[in-house]
């Protein structure tokens, strides 16, 4: 029973007595990620989670990043508050299936997000972040053939915007699916001077309407250099939380879903890990992520592939 304790107390001893460093996701709780030693993007998660000499990781994001978190700090003790933070589009791309598509496919190599099982990096070439796919993909060969999945909606984007044809995997995520158009365009009616700033997770209806496009990070670098006052911010809606920490004058609304408010558009998975998890989670070393070396080994080299290309 853990009434009556001090939780951000408790978390802070434990931090200190474990030498241990708590990163977390811009769609943490804000408590989560007012008390973490450093609250990033997935590209910026993982080069934390390589660099850090703590003994252990709290990850606080779903598994895929802890996992990513262990594959390249494989020493390190990785907790994940509740092992349940999954992600819809890693639940997608089934790694059997992902063989089969590869093995249909031979002379492709696969460009493959981050969003991902540790057992679909395995079967990867190069893995991407949202922050680092454009700039990845810029230096594979013109006329070499790529499959990439499982986001469809990044696949689709980077396509549109690059020229370059890929085979893409038919992944979504489910929170940036939910965002309605019309409700976007009622909302900016009321707002016409406000830009837009959308995660390339958006299909492509919500991305055209987009005056930037980018990571969680690059979403929240361009809400400091927006002209006017307000932005409407079409990805999960607890970024929003670092926007009025760094510019408390500026007013930051959340795109809606189909019923007109941005409530639909939080990631449940996201949303599992709590002040209460992870002081468990630092208590008893438990969740923890453990993979197999060989799968480990595997998954590592397209992950490594991804830390070398995006400088
Ligand atoms: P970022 O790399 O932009 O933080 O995206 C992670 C994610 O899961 C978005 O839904
Ligand atoms: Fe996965 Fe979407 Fe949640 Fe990001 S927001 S973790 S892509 S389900």
């Amino acid at each position: 029973n853990l009434t009556g304790l001090d939780l951000r107390a408790e978390i802070d001893r434990l931090r200190k007595e474990r030498n241990a460093v708590i990163l977390a996701h811009y769609y943490q709780k804000p408590e989560i990620q007012d008390l973490a030693d450093f609250v990033g993007d997935s590209l910026d998660l993982s080069r934390k989670a390589q660099a850090t000499d703590a003994d252990v990781i709290a990850f606080c994001g779903v598994r895929f990043m802890a996992d990513t978190a262990k594959i390249l700090s494989p020493d390190k003790i990785v907790v994940l508050p509740d092992m349940a933070a999954g992600c819809s589009l890693e639940d997608s791309c089934p790694p059997e299936q992902f063989a089969e598509f590869r093995a249909q496919h031979p002379d492709h190599i696969a460009l493959t997000y981050i969003n991902c099982s540790t057992e679909v990096k395995a079967l990867s070439d190069i893995i991407v972040t949202s922050s680092s796919a454009e700039q990845i993909l810029a230096q594979i060969d013109p006329a070499q053939k790529i499959i990439f999945g499982p986001d469809r909606n990044l696949g689709g984007y980077l396509a549109r915007k690059t020229g370059r044809e890929m085979l893409l995997w038919p992944g979504v995520c489910i929170v940036h699916e939910a965002f309605s158009e019309t409700e976007l365009l009622k909302l900016r009616a009321q707002h016409p001077d406000a830009p837009i700033a959308a995660h390339p997770e958006c299909p492509a209806v919500i991305l055209d309407h987009a005056d930037y496009v980018g990571s969680t990070r690059g979403i929240l670098e361009f809400a400091q250099r927006i002209p006017g006052d307000t932005l409407i911010v079409a990805t999960e809606p607890h970024i929003i939380h670092q926007m009025e920490k760094a510019m408390p004058g500026k007013t930051f609304i959340g795109a809606p879903g189909a019923d007109g408010n941005c409530n639909c558009n939080i990631c449940p998975y996201m949303a599992l890990n709590t002040m209460e998890k992870l002081y468990l989670a630092l208590r008893d070393l438990t969740p923890r992520i453990e993979i197999e070396e060989g799968l480990r080994l595997q998954a590592k080299k397209s992950l490594d592939a991804m830390l070398d290309l995006a400088r």
